[in-house]
């Protein structure tokens, strides 16, 4: 394992939507500080975002865990329940089970999980109904040759 120049341990709680977003806004914000490649803050910031969502509107709560490495930046999500009955449904653009009243504020449309999966390098799942769900995503990080590398950051 690579040096962590950045990591965070969250506990995102069900129906948050207050707080909801937050801390994948403060990952970008401390990608943004670290000098990352655009397209590297762009696709965890969206990946991170959907993960993060998804705990407020499906989940019963769970841990947002992620580390950023110079040359990776991974998230492991885990919840409590209640778990995913058919992962192959949940990952098909369109299909959502968000109620009416979260589709009113804007969510529902069923792309979180496939847009996850669209920017990440790796992408694991695991659930099942009644069961805890696990999401596993990592965002490999391309420096260009102009670019330098972070080694330290001192907050
Ligand atoms: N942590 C979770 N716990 C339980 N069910 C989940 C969880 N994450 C996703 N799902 C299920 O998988 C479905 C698809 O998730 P996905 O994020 O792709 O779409 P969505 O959240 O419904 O809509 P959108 O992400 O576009 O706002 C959800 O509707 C839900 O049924
Ligand atoms: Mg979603």
């Amino acid at each position: 394992m690579g040096e962590a120049l950045y990591q965070g341990r969250h506990f995102v709680q069900a129906g948050d939507f207050v707080h909801a977003g937050e801390i994948s806004t403060q990952l970008k914000n401390a990608l943004k500080k670290l000098g990352f490649p655009q397209p590297a803050i762009r696709r965890a910031s969206i990946a991170s975002y959907e993960a993060e969502i998804n705990l407020v509107i499906h989940s019963k709560g769970g841990w947002f865990q992620y580390r950023v490495e110079a040359d990776r930046i991974e998230f492991i999500v885990r919840d409590v329940g209640p778990g995913i009955e058919n992962l192959d449904l949940a990952m098909k653009e369109g299909w959502s089970t968000a109620t009416s009243e979260v589709r009113e504020m804007g969510f529902g449309a069923g792309m979180g999980l496939p847009n996850i999966k669209r920017n990440s390098d790796r992408f694991r799942i695991s659930s099942g109904k009644g069961a805890q769900t696990i999401l596993e995503f990592r965002i490999n990080v391309k420096w260009p040759g102009d670019k330098k590398m972070p080694v330290y950051l001192d907050w």
